[in-house]
């Protein structure tokens, strides 16, 4: 099922002579003043820095020259083919059926493929969700799904290609193999402590071109936009979507985005083990509504985007009478997880109360998702481990009137010695104002208009 995409030339055939046909000083010096770097320039510098002859300082200073002076579309589409190049491509096509992918950004309780998945292959399209851990306040699906007693990550080509055809569940949630895109692993990884990460073109060919080498028909982008999403603005956040629907669209993937709202956390959990638990709630045709909606319009755009469109009191009753529920459960027993084994659960936990009476105008996505962070549920590095029973529980949201002392967040963890620093985080992340305050009519207003803020396609 795994294929080299094209001669690899970082594994297959050495620079000729030994001799490069660059300087990476040059190539560095170019994009530093202002210039657009050529498709040649581009090849070799991907190329050679997955061969480890570009050294980390100088990918560094590339991406920050791209980080001060941006790419155009033509650089950012040359870029993310440079990087799928640079491993290898998956091809679902002998499935006979369509596929369809969704990509989240990133967000604080953002559990949404857990639900998602079993739920549009219901409709006869495969879904093959290779999926990440966390790092930093969001949260990863892999350590989410984790929590189930039993269940198993990783999986060989020929496992995946089971759970996606007619006979298995026709999903599956797994581990992204190492083959996938190995350039944007290690310059990911280099972003990450080199203060690059947030920046539409490298953001953009780093997400595509994972996606595109993942060799999904259809993809479905959720654009988070707030506190605690990368982008923080509409606008920069519309640029990204744009910018990625355009080269999943020249790559030949139907790729559609959703700019969602994350100015506050989705649902009613943050940490893992308590997240499968609201997925569990919405496949059994209950949940917070932001989570059934977004779950709802985004399984509408991903089957809508493979061809075999279904309306959304389709998908609504496919929750309710348990028919998503099922395939959720076949894709966990095989991954060796027992969907009946009990959750884990916290063994202390502490309360944070309402100080007044009014309405909460702000419960922040960052502050609670740092604070989840805090309590064990993630890493500060790829080989932390995490808590499943670590995380933060809410019993209000945004646009909701609260009583004085009335519980507005439960800390859950196993390290008590963790609530402090989990407390501070949380320190300006809470506001309750007074019932007749324009903040509290701004809040009421954004909790009616719901979690889904502009579609692009
Ligand atoms: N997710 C990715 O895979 N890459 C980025 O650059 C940012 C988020």
């Amino acid at each position: 099922m795994t294929v080299p995409a094209f001669p690899n030339p970082a594994v297959d055939a050495p620079a000729p002579g030994g001799v490069e046909p660059f300087d990476a000083v040059d190539v560095i010096a170019a994009k530093r003043d202002g210039d657009r770097l050529t498709d040649a320039q581009i090849d070799w510098v991907i190329d050679a820095y997955t061969r480890g002859v570009v050294a980390d300082e100088q990918m560094s200073a590339l991406a920050m020259a791209i980080y001060l002076v941006g790419m155009d579309r033509g650089e950012i589409a040359r870029w993310t083919d440079a990087m799928i190049r640079s491993g290898q491509r998956m091809d679902f096509s002998c499935l006979g059926r369509p596929t369809a992918d969704k990509h989240s950004t990133g967000g604080v309780g953002d559990k949404i493929t857990l639900p998602l998945a079993p739920l549009v292959a219901v409709f006869g399209v495969s879904v093959p969700q290779l999926s990440g851990r966390g790092l930093g306040h969001t949260g990863g699906t892999l350590d989410k799904l984790e929590s189930i007693p039993g269940w198993r990550a990783a999986l060989s080509n020929d496992e995946i290609m089971s759970m996606l055809s007619a006979d298995g569940p026709g999903a599956v949630i797994c581990a992204a193999g190492s083959g996938l895109a190995p350039a944007d692993k290690k310059l990911y990884a280099l972003r990450d402590t080199t203060g690059t990460v947030s920046c539409v073109p490298l953001i953009a060919s780093s997400i595509m071109s994972k996606k595109i080498a993942e060799g999904t028909g259809a993809l479905v982008l959720d654009v988070k936009v707030g506190s605690g999403a990368f982008m923080k603005e509409l606008s920069q956040a519309r640029e990204l979507a744009e910018t990625m629907v355009a080269l999943g669209t020249d790559a030949g993937v139907v790729t559609r985005a959703l700019l969602t709202d994350m100015s506050t956390p989705l649902g009613l959990t943050a940490g893992n083990a308590l997240e499968v638990r609201e997925a569990l709630e919405v496949l059994s045709g209950g949940g917070p509504v932001d989570v059934v909606d977004l779950t709802v319009a985004l399984a509408v755009e991903m089957l809508d985007a493979a061809g075999r469109p279904v309306a959304e009191d389709e998908l609504r009753a496919a929750l309710g009478d348990g028919r998503a529920m099922d395939v959720w459960r076949e894709m966990i027993r095989r991954q060796d997880g027992d969907p009946d084994a009990p959750l884990p659960v916290a063994p202390e936990t502490e309360t944070i109360t309402a100080d007044a009476d009014g309405v909460l105008t702000r419960l922040d996505a960052l502050g609670v998702g740092v604070a989840a962070w805090r309590l064990g549920a993630g890493r500060a590095r790829k080989e932390d481990p995490v808590q499943a029973v670590a995380g933060v529980e809410l019993h209000a949201k945004p646009g909701e009137a609260v009583r004085a002392g009335q519980p507005l967040l439960t800390l859950h963890t196993a390290t008590p010695e963790r609530f402090a620093r989990a407390r501070a985080a949380l320190a300006d992340a809470i506001v309750v104002s007074a019932p007749d305050s324009s903040e509290a009519r701004a809040a009421v207003a954004r909790r009616r208009s719901g979690v889904v803020l502009d579609r692009i396609v």
